[in-house]
């Protein structure tokens, strides 16, 4: 099995940014927890982030042309709340897709609280800081090995 962590828009800064929100780990310390992690159980991962809305959407496209990857953990950060090329992109690809945010996006600006994504995606995980990515994972396994 093959896992893709996408991490949208602002996401490398992380560690650096509103760390009162999203925690003082870096993304490159974040996504090293989830590698080791993924090994434990066998499974592979691949690592993407971009700020930019087009080569998201490319990625995207890649993982379902070229097979690339089982199941997919997107944290896409404000994308998440009006992007329809995104939304579009994730109804295209018969992978599933796990929204996924590090703080509880429903505790916080009312924006936040609305996705336009969650609808074409097999599932949400927000409010567990980095461990969200985690718990995402584990909802892809049950997805995957239904
Ligand atoms: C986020 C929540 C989004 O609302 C925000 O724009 C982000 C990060 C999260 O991980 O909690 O950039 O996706």
């Amino acid at each position: 099995m093959k896992i893709l962590i996408l991490n949208g828009v602002n996401l490398n800064l992380t560690g650096l940014r509103e760390t009162s929100v999203y925690g003082a780990q870096t993304l490159e310390e974040i996504n090293t927890n989830i590698k080791a992690y993924c090994e434990k159980d066998g499974i592979e991962t691949e690592f993407y982030q971009s700020n930019i809305e087009g080569e998201l959407v490319n990625k995207l496209h890649e993982a379902f042309l070229k097979k690339t990857c089982d199941g997919i953990v997107f944290n896409p950060g404000a994308y998440t709340h009006y992007s329809y090329a995104l939304r579009d992109a994730i109804a295209s690809i018969d992978i599933p897709v796990v929204e996924t945010h590090m703080s509880n996006v429903h505790a916080r600006e009312e924006f936040r609280g609305k996705s336009v994504l969650s609808e074409v995606c097999v599932g949400v995980v927000c409010g567990f800081g980095a461990g969200s990515y985690i718990a995402a994972i584990e909802g892809l396994k049950v997805k995957l090995q239904s």
